[in-house]
């Protein structure tokens, strides 16, 4: 809801993480952001992982200033001026077509306060969630509609297919402009209520490349990389929309792992290499493998972004037990926090013959810990006025 008081109009938003099964990696434009292939996410359920955003006008502010995580950033960074721009541009738009919405003048300064509910310290794209907040909240702030997820992906490319909940889709498209490389949703969250995603958080000892130049020395390098975008993207998009349309968890999970191991490939085929994996990180991929032969079918599927942590897709039923099994192979640490967060997951046990077939050695804390979630809706709007990040004076309030 939209509040105004002693001069300062403020809407606070929420955005979702999205998790990518097949991947985003290599830009045609840098700056505008269009990627080399299409790509498809599923969004994570904002109980566990999301973003809050502030934004407040005034014509009181002197100048635009954000805040993240409780810090003051620079608001002249190249990607966060292009989502202002291009949200200031829609705005005047549509006053030029229909009159003013409400009595926001487009020449006040903003005011951005951000916070994840998730550790920046989880590796996991908080970009995307970010970036789709911020865009998602601005919108409701001036009251701008259009196609927001072409001004979310200006500010990161993943940060597109956070707009929309459920299944989603990034069409790469076609035009210079970058008018038609946007995000559509495929299914809704409602669609397929059994899977589920584990994230696995590893502990890393170093900083991997960032995904922002690590995929443009794989575009400059790697023949793999050209070769997966116009010749093996294509058709995985449609093999994926069709499982996912089927509910058919293995071929969505056999193309999900196929399709994480070939972007992890087109690293290793970038020069010089870029590692994101670890041992941890192989240590699952032989785990879930194993895990499926057991099973003689498909239950489980791991995938991993630019750094170590895997996400795994499986279906609710399977959840006791592989948890079970990750908690055996990577025991956790006994007196520290606890192991599982996010969905609760019920008590299991492993079989003797499951624990021999698998036959790994167990490695002590490993994993640090499991977050455990759902599928989710797209960016909302938070209606309690207690819950703004910003203060009536314009500036981030003790708890944000
Ligand atoms: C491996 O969207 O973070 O997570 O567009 O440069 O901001 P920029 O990159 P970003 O890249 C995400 C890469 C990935 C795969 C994916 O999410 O599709």
């Amino acid at each position: 809801m939209q509040e105004t008081s002693q001069n300062v109009t403020k809407m606070t938003c929420t955005a979702p993480v999205n998790i990518a099964v097949i991947k985003y990696w290599g830009k045609r434009d840098e700056e505008l952001i269009l990627p080399i292939n299409s790509s498809l996410s599923v969004t994570l359920h904002q109980d566990q992982l999301k973003t809050t955003t502030t934004v407040a006008c005034s014509r009181n502010f002197q100048e635009d200033r954000i805040w993240l995580n409780g810090k003051e950033e620079d608001i002249n960074q190249p990607r966060l001026q292009s989502c202002l721009r291009e949200i200031r541009r829609l705005a005047r738009k549509r006053r030029s077509d229909e009159g003013p919405s409400n009595d926001i003048s487009l020449s006040h300064r903003v005011h951005i306060c951000s916070v994840n509910n998730f550790p920046t310290a989880a590796g996991l794209a908080s970009s995307a969630a970010g970036y789709a907040c911020l865009v998602y909240s601005l919108s409701r702030l001036f009251g701008v509609d259009g196609e927001l997820s072409v001004v979310a992906r200006q500010g990161s490319g993943s940060a597109c297919r956070s707009m929309y909940g459920g299944f989603v889709q990034w069409k790469m498209g076609e035009r210079p402009d970058g008018k038609d490389s946007l995000a559509e949703q495929v299914e809704t969250e409602n669609h397929w209520p059994e899977l589920r995603m584990l994230v696995l958080v590893v502990s890393a000892e170093r900083k991997p490349v960032g995904s922002t130049s690590g995929m443009q020395t794989s575009v400059e390098t790697s023949k793999l990389l050209k070769h997966r975008a116009d010749s093996v993207v294509p058709g995985r998009m449609e093999e994926m929309i069709s499982a996912i349309h089927r509910r058919d968890f293995a071929a969505f999970g056999e193309l999900t792992m196929k399709d994480s191991n070939q972007f992890h490939a087109t690293c290793l085929d970038t020069y010089p290499p870029i590692f994101y994996l670890n041992d941890i990180s192989r240590r699952v991929i032989s785990l879930v493998h194993r895990y499926n032969h057991y099973y003689q079918e498909t239950r489980v599927a791991y995938t991993f972004d630019a750094g170590p942590n895997a996400v795994i897709y499986t279906l609710q039923e399977h959840v006791p037990e592989f948890v079970q099994t990750i908690r055996h192979f990577f025991p956790p640490e006994t007196n520290g926090e606890e192991f599982v967060k996010g969905l609760s997951v019920d008590a299991s046990s492993l079989s003797e013959e499951l624990k021999r077939v698998i036959g790994m050695e167990p490695v002590p804390r490993g994993i640090s810990y499991i977050i455990s979630t759902k599928v989710g809706p797209g960016p909302c709007v938070v209606d309690d006025p207690n819950l703004h990040l910003l203060g009536p004076d314009g500036l981030p309030t003790k708890s944000s």
